[in-house]
C-alpha cells in the first residue's frame, strides 16, 4: 500500500468514526477532487447508481403517491438523497439509518421546497418581486436558508425562475413574473441569498434553479402542458434567468415537466448537456422534477422505464426524483451499452461534490443541532425582515381622493373572507410555516395598531368561494356605521401554486356581489387583495375607491397591511406581471411585438383592419411596472450623454424625479429601450434598468442609468447574439407605459 492510499484510508476512517458518533471534533479531509476521486475509486456500480436516486419521505406531499418505502430503500443502500423530510431529529434518524447501512458511509442529502421562507414566511415570490428590491429578495432567501439549514435541510428546490405571461398558470405565484430582465436580477439575488459566501457556512444551503426550461409557457396556462416556441424566443426570453443563476454559482438545476417542441426536458440532451452543461459550463448536478423520467412514457417519448432512464441519463440528468427509474434500470442500461460508465460517473461525481461542499463528509450531522434549530427558527430579526419585505411588496393599484392612508380617528369596518385569516395569508408553498399561531392576520395587525377598539369592527360577510349568504347582513350593518369600509378579499392559497391552473381569474365566489352591496352604502370602499396571480379586476377598478394588492404577504402580513393602510408604510411595489382586463387577452405582456397593423386606440383613423379586439381594449387594466404611492412623482429632464453610441462605448441616461406629493416615498424608476429596426422584429420596448429609491417630500433626485451595446444584444437573423447598429428609443418612467422619451443611434 503506498502512502497516498494509506492516508486516504485513514482520512476515510476518521470520517467514518465521526459519522457514526456525530462527534464535534474537526475532521480534516482532502481537497474535493482528490477526495471524490478516491471515494469513487472504491465505489461499486450499484453504489454509484444509488447516489443518483432520490426518494420522498412524504413528510410533505408534493406529488402523486410514490408507493416506495424510502426507509427500506435506504437500508438496502439504494438512496443518495431524500426529499420532504424536515427537522433535526427526523433527518438525523434517517441519516443514522443510512450511515449504518452505507458501506462507505456516504451521507444522504436532504432536499425540500423552501420557496419564500422556511418557518418565517415572506411574501410569495411574485409579491416579493413586486418590491423590485434585490436586497429584499436576497435577505428573504438568506433567512429561509438559515432556518432550513438549522432544521436539517441541505438543499432547497428554489429559485423558480420561470418567466410566465399567463396568469391562468397557478405557478406564476412562485416566480418573478413576466419580465426577463427583472427575473434575471431576482434569480441572481435569490441564489446568492440561499448559498451565501460558502456552502460550508451553517446558515446556507444548496439552491436549485427550476424548472429548466420554459415551464411557464405551458399552452393555455394549463400546468404541465406542452410548450413549443422558436429557439430565439427561448433563448432571449425564457433562458436568461436560468443563465443568471449559473453566473451566481447555483449548485443544482431541476428539469421541467413540459416538453419543448416535442422533447420533454427530462430527456432533452440539447437543453441539459449542450446548453446548460456545455455552453454555460454548469458544474453542479441536475435533478429531475418529481417522477419526470417516468413521465416521458405518457409524453410518448420513451417506450418504457428502461428507455426513459436511458434518455434522461444520456441527456445529462444526474438525479432521479422519486421515479426509481435510475435505481431499477441504470445498471441494465450500462450492461446493454445504452449508457456509459462515464455518464454514471459524471452524475455520481457531481452529486458527491455537492455533499462535499456542504461539509457532509466531515460531519453528516452538522445540520442536526437541536439547540441551533430552536434558537434560529422565528428569530425576531427574521420576523422583522419578513415584515419589511411584506411592506415593500404592497402595490397600490388605485387611490381615488386619497382615501388611503386611513386615519386613526376614522371608524373603519373591516370585512371580507380574509379579514381574520391566518391560514391563506402565508400563501402556497409555505414550507413549514405556521399557519395558525405565528401568522399575523389582518384583524390582529389592525388590533395591535388601533387602541381605540370602538373605531374598528371585523366581519367576514362572505367566504372565499362558498356562496352562503348568512353573514352578509351583519357585515353590512357594521359597514353602514363606519366612515370607511375595508374589504379584505382574494383567493385561497391553493388556488395558485402547482397544479392550480384556472380559466377564470375573477375574484372567486360571491365576493364581488358583496362588494356591490357595500358600495351601495355610499361610503368609500377600499379593497385589499390577497392572491397569487394577476386577477381580472375591471369592475373593482371602476367601483372601488382604493385597491391595495397585498399578494399573500406571509407570516407578518397582517402587520404589513395595517401599517400600509394607516400610512406607516407608503406602498412602493410595482407589478411584476400585467393585470389583464379579461382572461381573453391572455397571454398579455408589455414587451410584445408591434405587428404590421398595430392598433392606435380610439383615435386610430382605421378602426377595422387593425390588430385588436372588437369587444375590449387591447391595453391591460394595470400594466407591468405599474403601482401608485401615497405621494406623487414627476419625471423630467431626460438626458442622454451621447446621441451616438459607439460599439465599445457607454451611454449615460439621466432623469430628474421629483416627489410632488405630501409623503416621503420610494419610487421604482424604470428604463426601457426599443430597437426600432432589426434583422428580426424587436419588442415595442424592453426593460433594461431600474432603480428603487427613496425621495423625500419636495425633493428631486437625479437617477442615472448606464447602457452599453451589450445591453442591446439579441439573437439576430443568423441566431448570433449581437447588437445591431441603428436607431434606438429610450423611455424612462414609473411603469412600462413610461412616455418620457429620447433616442440614440448605435453606430458601426
Ligand atoms: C414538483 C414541483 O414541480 C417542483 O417545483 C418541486 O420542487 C418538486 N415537486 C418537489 O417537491
Amino acid at each position: 500500500m503506498n502512502k497516498r492510499t494509506l492516508l486516504l484510508l485513514l482520512a476515510c476512517t476518521t470520517v467514518t468514526v465521526y459519522a457514526q458518533k456525530g462527534k464535534k471534533s474537526k475532521v480534516v479531509i482532502k481537497p474535493r477532487t482528490e477526495f471524490v476521486t478516491e471515494l469513487m475509486g472504491k465505489m461499486t456500480v450499484d453504489e454509484k447508481i444509488a447516489q443518483l436516486v432520490q426518494f420522498t419521505a412524504d413528510g410533505t406531499v408534493t406529488g402523486p403517491k410514490s408507493g416506495s418505502n424510502f426507509i427500506n430503500e435506504i437500508k438496502k443502500g439504494n438512496v443518495g438523497s431524500i426529499l420532504n423530510a424536515t427537522n433535526v431529529q427526523y433527518t438525523r434518524q434517517i441519516q443514522e439509518v443510512n450511515l449504518a447501512n452505507s458501506r462507505l458511509k456516504i451521507p444522504l442529502l436532504f432536499g425540500y421546497d423552501v420557496i419564500h421562507g422556511y418557518r418565517t414566511i415572506f411574501p410569495i415570490t411574485l409579491g416579493e418581486t413586486a418590491s423590485w428590491d434585490l436586497n429584499i429578495a436576497r435577505i428573504a432567501s438568506e433567512v429561509a436558508a438559515a432556518e432550513a439549514a438549522a432544521s436539517g435541510v441541505h438543499w432547497t428546490f428554489a429559485p423558480m425562475v420561470d418567466i410566465s405571461r399567463d396568469p391562468r398558470w397557478g405557478r406564476v405565484s412562485e416566480g418573478a413574473g413576466e419580465d426577463t430582465y427583472l427575473g434575471s436580477k431576482m434569480a441572481f439575488a435569490r441564489v446568492k441569498g440561499f448559498q451565501g459566501n460558502s456552502l460550508k457556512d451553517l446558515n446556507t444551503i444548496l439552491a436549485c434553479t427550476k424548472h429548466f426550461a420554459a415551464y411557464g409557457a405551458a399552452e393555455a396556462g394549463r400546468d404541465y402542458n406542452t410548450v413549443d416556441m422558436s429557439e430565439r424566443l427561448l433563448r432571449e426570453t425564457y433562458l436568461p434567468p436560468f443563465k443568471a443563476t449559473v453566473d451566481a454559482g447555483v449548485a443544482t438545476f431541476m428539469t421541467s415537466f413540459n416538453e419543448i417542441a416535442g422533447v420533454p426536458s427530462t430527456g432533452n440532451k440539447w437543453l441539459v448537456n449542450n446548453i446548460l452543461k456545455g455552453e454555460w459550463g454548469f458544474k453542479g448536478f441536475v435533478v429531475t422534477d418529481y417522477t419526470g423520467i417516468n413521465e416521458m412514457i405518457p409524453h410518448g417519448y420513451a417506450k418504457d422505464e428502461q428507455h426513459a432512464g436511458e434518455l434522461a441519463l444520456t441527456a445529462g440528468v444526474d438525479m432521479d426524483m422519486v421515479g426509481a427509474v435510475f435505481l431499477k434500470y441504470t445498471k441494465k442500461n450500462l450492461e446493454e451499452g445504452k449508457v456509459t460508465q462515464a455518464e454514471i460517473d459524471d452524475a455520481c461525481r457531481r452529486i458527491l461534490e455537492a455533499k462535499y461542499d456542504l461539509g457532509l463528509f466531515e460531519d453528516p450531522y452538522r445540520y442536526n443541532d437541536a439547540k441551533r434549530e430552536k434558537e434560529t427558527i422565528y428569530k425576531k430579526e427574521f420576523l422583522d425582515a419578513a415584515l419589511n419585505a411584506a411592506n415593500k411588496s404592497m402595490v397600490l393599484l388605485k387611490n381615488s381622493n386619497n382615501v388611503l392612508p386611513l386615519k386613526k380617528e376614522q371608524k373603519v369596518a373591516f370585512v371580507g373572507p380574509l379579514v381574520s385569516d391566518e391560514y391563506n395569508i402565508i400563501g402556497s408553498w409555505a414550507a413549514t410555516g405556521d399557519r395558525n399561531g405565528y401568522a399575523v392576520s389582518v384583524q390582529e395587525g389592525i388590533n395591535k395598531f388601533i387602541t381605540d377598539k370602538s373605531k374598528v369592527s371585523f366581519n367576514k360577510g362572505v367566504e372565499i368561494k362558498d356562496t352562503k349568504r348568512d353573514n352578509i347582513q351583519a357585515a353590512l350593518k357594521a359597514a353602514a356605521n363606519a366612515d370607511v369600509i375595508v374589504a379584505v378579499m382574494g383567493e385561497f392559497e391553493n388556488q395558485t401554486g402547482e397544479a392550480a391552473s384556472q380559466v377564470d381569474i375573477n375574484l372567486p365566489g360571491i365576493q364581488k356581489e358583496f362588494l356591490a352591496e357595500l358600495k351601495k352604502l355610499g361610503k368609500p370602499v377600499v379593497l385589499v387583495l390577497m392572491n397569487g396571480r394577476p386577477l381580472t379586476l375591471g369592475w373593482e377598478s371602476e367601483n372601488m375607491d382604493a385597491i391595495l394588492e397585498a399578494w399573500f404577504p406571509g407570516t407578518m402580513g397582517g402587520d404589513a397591511i395595517a401599517q400600509t393602510l394607516y400610512g406607516v408604510n407608503n406602498p412602493s411595489g410595482k407589478l411584476p406581471m400585467t393585470f389583464p382586463r379579461s382572461v381573453g387577452q391572455v397571454p398579455i405582456y408589455y414587451n410584445h411585438k408591434n405587428t404590421g397593423r398595430p392598433y392606435l386606440g380610439a383615435s386610430d383613423p382605421e378602426q377595422k383592419y387593425k390588430s385588436r379586439y372588437t369587444d375590449s381594449d387591447n391595453s391591460p387594466l394595470y400594466e407591468f411596472g405599474y403601482g401608485l404611492s401615497y405621494t406623487t412623482f414627476s419625471y423630467g429632464n431626460l438626458k442622454l450623454s451621447t446621441q451616438k453610441l459607439s460599439p465599445n462605448g457607454k451611454l449615460k441616461v439621466s432623469v430628474d424625479v421629483k416627489n410632488t406629493g405630501n409623503f416621503d416615498g420610494e419610487e421604482v424608476v424604470q428604463l426601457y429601450v426599443k430597437d426600432v429596426v432589426g434583422s428580426v422584429t424587436r419588442p415595442v420596448r424592453e426593460l433594461k434598468g431600474f432603480n428603487k429609491t427613496l425621495i423625500k417630500k419636495g425633493e428631486t433626485k437625479t437617477i442615472e442609468f448606464e447602457l452599453s451595446p451589450d445591453d442591446l444584444r439579441f439573437y439576430n437573423i443568423d441566431m448570433k447574439f449581437v447588437a445591431e447598429p441603428g436607431d434606438f428609443e429610450v423611455f424612462v418612467g414609473g411603469s412600462s407605459n413610461a412616455d418620457l422619451k429620447s433616442t440614440f443611434e448605435l453606430v458601426k
